[in-house]
């Protein structure tokens, strides 16, 4: 199948799953008491899909789909000859398993998002940092075919992030060598492109041996891929620029459009521009003028205005949208969608952040990119979720520590009202490092989340001269691409140097040091800032009981780094000062690798508010309480199961945002005290099976209950979606969560069995259960409970039906779960194609007038005497005579085994074909015509040669494709 412009453009149309899907009714049906007594630890599912992320460039289509896989490195055969040498150095002829013809029939089939570090047993050698899990190198290989339409267009590749280091080919060219696994790598294919019925073939090498990180991350194409058709002159990769800014009392858009030519002449075109409210509606337009010199850019400004838009906030994350247009000739050549949205801030050095000019408390959390059971190929919607459940927490911002975040996240924290401390990974003002900065901040310049750029995250030359000359040019080039964002530095030490990099950056980063806010800020007046990065405290999930001997941090929050401090005890340092414009706790979730304060056999950390599934800690609470400001918030700790403790003294935690609470112990008050919000409120009562339950009273009426139940024994396991509904996408991921329950249907949240799948209608792409200690396998149909919880990451199969999902555990009633499979058109996916050999590179030997044997071939490092054609070229019109075309082929191992179809779609003159010196067939005709002989089976390097008898005064040779296929 060819991928033909109109496929090409098919993005636009597909992709929204908005609109036209009507919610379908809730299956599981959320039985939890409002109290929450014995429920699952979880969010009752929704009845709807995520909304859908934007579609800036519709002319992108996704190539996800369609690659085949090699784990492990290969070394191409030792270059033997001069000759070869002296042919291997030349542009399309890569060697081994970047060769176009490379034989990868043996290769895995996978789908992006792909991690394959996320498929790695734990391994004690193996590197701590990244979590026990062999990296090693990876090898990808994909085809696509182009429709000749789209010769003359610009064709762009676009690979989300690759970890870590890569080098691309694109048709036996290497393209790129990408020395970073958080930048996007991008290619004009155009000029290696090939069109029709020949495939292209796009080779990636990934080295993640190399780390970037000291965190686990990922190996491989773990981002979306991307393949773009463009006119010639059309609108640069992250070429509009519109970020909304307030002047004279008013709004103003002002559009700045970067366009790109690859057309042979220079171009005059019109840019226009349209300002979208949330319902579509035009609220402003502009045009600009543009020349555009051929091979080179060429920009556009225009102004939009608005006097009163909606502003976007926290709480109402208003998106606009700003419609740009190249117009060429009349036509439309382009276009880009690009989400915005109305605000302004501030850091004031001794009030804060100010969003609209009101002050917002930065409630924050540090993010490495990874999930349980997928590593760091997580898909769109499972990134939706996990914001999402830091919203619910309060959460108002993120840090993407230490690294570019991949831009679907952004989508999300624009849509959900998240703000974005966005932070560069590379301290290094070297060019290429440069580079990589200045795209991070093109990229993302117009997201309304994102509140300031951060150029690195602890460096040891943070109290340097030479530190702050890089940190001087980083924040130079960041402020000429967007002036209205402060840079950042998130330091651990040299606050107080003579020299250090916070006197050249807009808002002093503390990491941590928490004990030097005020001596920094007393010494430092007018200069802002934030805790970038606090607490780094330890906790395992519903865990109650430190156990260093086991590896187990108590719940209590009472353990954390020395560097560090509880959840509380940060946060109270943080809430406590206004000049502090807010803190970003290490961090949202644990994350694989770095686990502290244990090694192996831990494989994971113990930082996270939620654990590895996002379940939550009751550092969640924690933060509930003291973040949460609209509605009542009540919840206790721990559980009340403790079969064996009965009578003695158990410490209860109560964490509320009210004035009072209540504690009763069944029925009977055992507590009662003015609401601790920061530090939360204790008790410790003897232990008593029955009902724990904490009651909130604000202005002395009830606004809040929570309580905890003694459960039985479990009988039955559950299976508790995220949401009800799937879109029928193969895209649309969703967690969902298995959990055993006693007699009464009641949460057990000490179970810890084996529980086991099966799935119809959709796939399990990981599992998970948040134990940073285990090494069960985060693949497959299986996975125990930990702590009474464990989760599957499900992705809906294509098309319309059901989802069916059992879980058994032995001795337990089986769960089984069904969810609604919506018939949504996946988005457009480049089509890869079966592969077949074609024979391409010929050596043409001199016109002799006397036929030639079938055996003659050029002499040892003869790159002259004949010459290298390629299949498709014709020999010009010469005098009648003989020309012998020769080219070695090795069978991929189909066709090695069973023999194969070798075909040439047109030969000019009669022709002699010669496979190994043995004829195989003969063309009598000499007008151009197709020649086929059968390839007999057989291994290793087979000579192809063809003479041909031309007639004289017309064209001949080898005038169409060779190809090899299957029989
Ligand atoms: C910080 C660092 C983080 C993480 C954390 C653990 O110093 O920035 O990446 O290592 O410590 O406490």
């Amino acid at each position: 199948m060819t991928v033909a412009r109109r496929d090409l453009l098919l993005g636009s149309a597909v992709v929204g799953l908005a609109g036209g899907i009507a919610p379908v009714p809730l299956i599981a049906a959320d039985r939890r008491p409002a109290d929450g007594a014995g429920a699952l630890p979880m969010p009752a599912p929704v009845d709807r899909l995520p909304p859908a992320l934007p579609v800036q460039d519709a002319a992108r289509v996704l190539m996800d789909r369609g690659w085949l896989f090699h784990e492990g490195d290969v070394e191409p055969a030792a270059l033997d000859t001069h000759n070869a040498t002296y042919l291997s150095v030349k542009a399309g002829n890569a060697r081994g398993a970047a060769a176009v013809d490379y034989d990868d029939s043996d290769w895995q089939a996978v789908d992006l998002p792909h991690d394959w570090a996320s498929f790695q047993p734990f391994v004690k050698t193996a590197n701590v940092a990244q979590g026990y899990r062999p990296r090693g190198i990876g090898w990808y290989r994909r085809s696509f075919r182009l429709d000749p339409a789209l010769r003359g267009r610009r064709i762009e590749l676009e690979f989300g992030g690759i970890a870590t280091h890569a080098t691309v080919w694109v048709n036996g060219s290497v393209v790129s060598h990408n020395f970073s696994g958080y930048n996007a790598v991008r290619i004009d294919l155009t000029p290696f492109a090939r069109f029709g019925d020949e495939a292209n073939i796009v080779a990636v090498r990934v080295d993640a041996n190399a780390m970037e990180g000291w965190w686990y991350e990922g190996a491989g194409l773990y981002r979306h891929v991307w393949l773009g058709d463009y006119a010639p002159v059309s609108i640069a990769t992250d070429g509009v620029h519109c970020d909304p800014r307030k002047r004279d009392g008013g709004w103003h858009v002002p559009v700045t459009t970067t366009l790109t030519s690859i057309a042979p002449v220079d171009a005059s075109v019109t840019v226009e521009a349209r300002l979208l409210d949330p319902q579509g509606r035009i609220v402003a337009q502009g045009q600009a003028q543009a020349t555009v010199t051929s091979l080179d850019e060429g920009s556009a400004t225009l102004d939009l205005s608005v006097a009163d838009p909606m502003l976007w906030s926290v709480e109402r994350p208003t998106l606009y949208t700003v419609h740009v247009r190249l117009l060429r000739d009349g036509q439309v050549a382009d276009e880009r969608r690009v989400p915005i949205g109305f605000r302004t801030l501030r850091f004031d050095a001794s009030q804060g952040f100010f969003l609209n000019d009101r002050p917002v408390k930065l409630k924050g959390v540090c993010l490495h990119q990874d999930h349980a059971g997928v590593g760091t190929a997580i898909p769109d919607a499972l990134i939706g979720w996990r914001l999402e459940r830091l919203k619910a927490m309060g959460c108002n911002a993120v840090r993407s520590s230490h690294n570019a975040p991949t831009p679907e996240l952004l989508d999300w924290c624009d849509r959900l009202g998240l703000l974005v401390m966005n932070e560069n990974r590379q301290f290094n003002p070297a060019p290429e490092y440069r580079a990589q900065l200045e795209w991070l901040v093109r990229r993302d310049r117009n997201h309304p989340s994102v509140i300031m750029w951060s150029v690195f995250n602890e460096e040891p030359m943070q109290g340097t001269p030479s530190g702050v000359e890089m940190v001087r040019r980083m924040a130079h080039w960041v402020r000429a691409l967007d002036d209205s964002r402060p840079v950042t530095a998130a330091m651990n030490g040299a606050f107080f140097d003579p020299v250090n990099v916070a006197q050249v950056v807009d808002v002093t980063g503390f990491n941590y040091y928490q004990g030097d806010y005020d001596r920094y800020h007393q010494r430092n007046p007018d200069q802002p800032m934030t805790s970038s990065e606090d607490t780094s405290a330890f906790m395992t999930r519903g865990a109650f009981e430190s156990d260093p001997a086991r590896h187990i941090a108590s719940s209590y929050d009472v353990e954390a780094a020395s560097w560090g401090d509880t959840h509380r005890g940060a946060w109270k340092k943080i809430a406590e000062r206004a000049y502090v414009a807010g803190g970003f706790v290490w961090t949202g979730f644990d994350y694989h690798g770095e686990p502290t304060p244990y090694e192996w056999p831990t494989i994971a950390s113990f930082f996270g508010i939620m654990d590895l599934c996002g379940f939550p800690k009751v550092a969640f609470d924690i933060h509930r309480a003291a973040w949460v400001d609209d509605q009542p918030v009540v919840a206790i700790a721990p559980h009340w199961s403790w079969p064996g403790r009965e009578g003695k003294p158990t410490k209860v935690m109560v964490l509320s945002n009210a004035e009072r609470v209540v504690l009763r112990l069944n029925g009977k008050t055992v507590g009662e005290a003015t609401v601790d919000r920061l530090m939360g409120n204790e008790w410790t009562v003897p232990y008593v099976p029955g009902r724990i339950e904490a009651i909130a009273y604000r202005g002395g009426r009830e606004v809040a209950r929570a309580a905890h139940e003694t459960v039985g024994a479990p009988v039955a396991l559950r299976l508790t979606p995220a949401r009800t509904v799937m879109a029928g996408d193969t895209e649309n991921a969703q967690a969902i969560t298995i959990d055993a329950v006693d007699a009464k249907g009641r949460h057990v949240p000490t179970a810890n069995l084996m529980t086991r799948f099966t799935i119809e209608g959709g796939a399990i792409i990981g599992v998970g259960n948040g134990d940073p200690n285990s090494h069960e396998p985060e693949k497959g149909n299986q996975r125990s409970l930990f702590n009474g919880l464990a989760q599957m990451i499900v992705r809906p199969d294509v098309g319309r039906g059901r989802i069916t999902i059992r879980a058994t555990a032995n001795g337990l009633k089986p769960a089984s779960l069904r969810l609604d499979r919506l018939g949504v058109a996946p988005r457009a996916q480049v089509a890869a194609v079966p592969a077949e050999t074609d024979l391409r590179d010929w050596r043409r030997s001199p016109r002799f007038d006397t036929r030639p044997a079938a055996d003659l071939a050029p002499a040892a490092s003869d790159n002259n005497g004949w010459a290298f054609v390629r299949a498709g070229t014709p020999t010009p019109a010469e005098p009648a005579g003989w020309r012998l075309y020769r080219t070695v082929l090795t069978p991929r191992r189909a066709v090695a085994a069973r023999g194969g179809e070798l075909s040439f779609a047109q030969v000019s003159g009669m022709a002699s074909l010669f496979v190994d010196g043995q004829l195989v067939a003969e063309k009598r005709d000499p007008k151009p015509g197709p020649l086929t002989a059968t390839l007999p089976a057989g291994e290793g390097k087979r000579t192809i040669a063809l003479v041909v008898a031309g007639l004289g005064n017309i064209e001949s040779g080898l005038i169409g494709r060779v190809t090899v296929r299957p029989r």
